[in-house]
């Protein structure tokens, strides 16, 4: 078959090896890609919302299956208009992908279906979000309606920090046309679980659960980032927890969409907060989590085409899914300034001296004149392997520490709450 994976990033490059894995799989291609992504498949200069690019690509190049990976071209409806002109495409269509689009809609379902998640508010005016912020009280955490790049989340752990959250998200729409609308939620605590499922409207098979890290320092310290690292399995949760999650959240949530006349088909990617009341749902992204798909898919054993072939079949429920016990910890390095600016272009050395046990997906990554440079905020994600967590982890790090390029930043504490949850530091 000939296949088109959409998107650049870390996500992609992992999408792109395990397909390359399927003897199924004749010609790969990746619109628009990145330098790490060159290696296994041909980039073509196509951007990811440039629709009409895309279908005339596909069908000039007879493509078979495109797999739409990120956020902004599946709510704006890439997948529906690669149908229209009879293109099969992997994703959920835009009716659908509003589970991440809009975080009023998705909390709204939650209301309606009696999927846990934290209490909330929704407003569309500064004045009716700030009475509502004064009359909770902080900890409170503000977001932006719409997409932010993983970034229209807030915190605020005092009444002055939502205040000001407010103001800048509603008046000053940091985030654009995103602030039109907030969502207020009770703060949650517990352990934060990153489940995501391959879904074909009603067949949910779940993957392996992972953990990111969104704050961009040590101690989860810092402005979130669209995350700084991963790891899978996670140790210190129990199995039964995962099982509640997928049974209270997940199920009845691809099954509320169905009622609703919106069947998801593709990737649903659960943010839960793991609370002494149960998990709870903090998020739903319409896709793969990014890093959480650079340690989920090393641990695949199932032929990842079979899975997307399946789910746009409507034959999912056929299909077992198969996992290797191995865990698997990413460390993503970042350009210095990141989530805020920061300088591209820096050429990064030391990528041929890391073991080829270890992966290393690119995230924003160049070729320059045959030097591969710094092109984004997140650069390259470091992926060991190993039996258990601190044997991956220990791998990641040593070959992450192979790499460098001017103002290099990353976090030395990814994994660190699986191993104190089990007793290792
Ligand atoms: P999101 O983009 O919705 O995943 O939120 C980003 C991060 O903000 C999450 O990973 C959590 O760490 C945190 N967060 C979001 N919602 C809540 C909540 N209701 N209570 C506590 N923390 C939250
Ligand atoms: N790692 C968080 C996300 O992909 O949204």
């Amino acid at each position: 078959m000939r296949v088109l994976v959409i998107g650049r990033g870390g996500r992609e490059h992992a999408i792109v090896w395990a397909l390359k894995k399927s003897p199924k799989v004749k010609e790969l291609y990746c619109a628009p890609g990145n330098g790490g992504i060159a290696t296994l498949a041909e980039c073509v200069p196509v951007s990811e919302l440039d629709f009409e690019g895309i279908s005339r690509f596909a069908l000039d190049n007879s493509i078979d299956l495109v797999m739409v990976a990120p956020d902004d071209p599946l709510v704006a409806g890439l997948v529906d208009h690669l149908e229209e002109k009879g293109i099969p495409a992997y994703g959920p269509r835009k009716n659908a992908a509003i589970i991440e689009g809009s975080k009023v809609f998705t909390k709204d379902l939650m209301r309606k279906y009696s999927i846990p998640t934290a209490a909330y508010g929704s407003f569309e005016t500064y004045e009716e979000a700030l009475a509502y912020v004064r009359e909770q009280g902080a900890p409170i955490v503000i977001k932006a309606d719409g997409l932010a790049a993983g970034k229209g989340v807030i915190v605020a752990q005092t009444l002055e920090e939502a205040e000001k959250a407010l103001r800048e998200i509603m008046l000053d729409k940091v985030f654009g046309e995103s602030g039109n609308c907030v969502v207020i939620e009770e703060f949650l605590t517990g352990q934060e679980m990153s489940l995501l499922s391959f879904v074909d409207g009603t067949t949910v098979r779940p993957m392996v659960p992972s953990q990111d890290h969104k704050q961009v320092f040590d101690n989860d310290k810092g402005p979130n980032t669209g995350g700084m690292g991963t790891y899978s399995p996670l140790p210190h949760i129990p199995e039964s927890v995962v099982q509640e999650a997928i049974e209270t959240i997940v199920k009845p949530t691809a099954e509320a969409m169905v009622k609703e006349g919106r069947p998801f088909r593709g990737v649903l990617y659960a943010g839960l907060m793991l609370t002494e009341k149960g998990p709870k749902t903090i998020e739903f992204n319409a896709r793969f989590g990014d890093p959480e798909t650079q340690v989920i898919l090393p641990r695949l054993e199932t032929d990842l085409l079979d899975i997307f072939l399946a789910t746009i079949n409507g034959r999912l429920a056929d299909l077992e899914l198969s996992w290797s016990d191995e865990a698997a910890v990413c460390v993503i390095l970042a350009s210095k300034g990141y989530p805020g600016t920061y300088p591209k272009g820096l050429p990064i050395t030391g990528l041929e001296n890391v073991s080829s046990d270890a992966m290393v997906f690119h995230a924003g990554t160049a070729v320059q004149d045959g030097v591969t440079v710094t092109n984004g905020g997140r650069v390259l994600g470091v992926v060991g392997k190993g039996k258990d967590i601190a044997e991956a982890r220990d791998r990641a790090y040593a070959e992450a520490s192979k790499i460098s390029f001017d103002g290099v930043h990353y976090r030395t504490d990814i994994a660190a709450k699986a191993l104190k949850g089990a007793g290792i530091q």
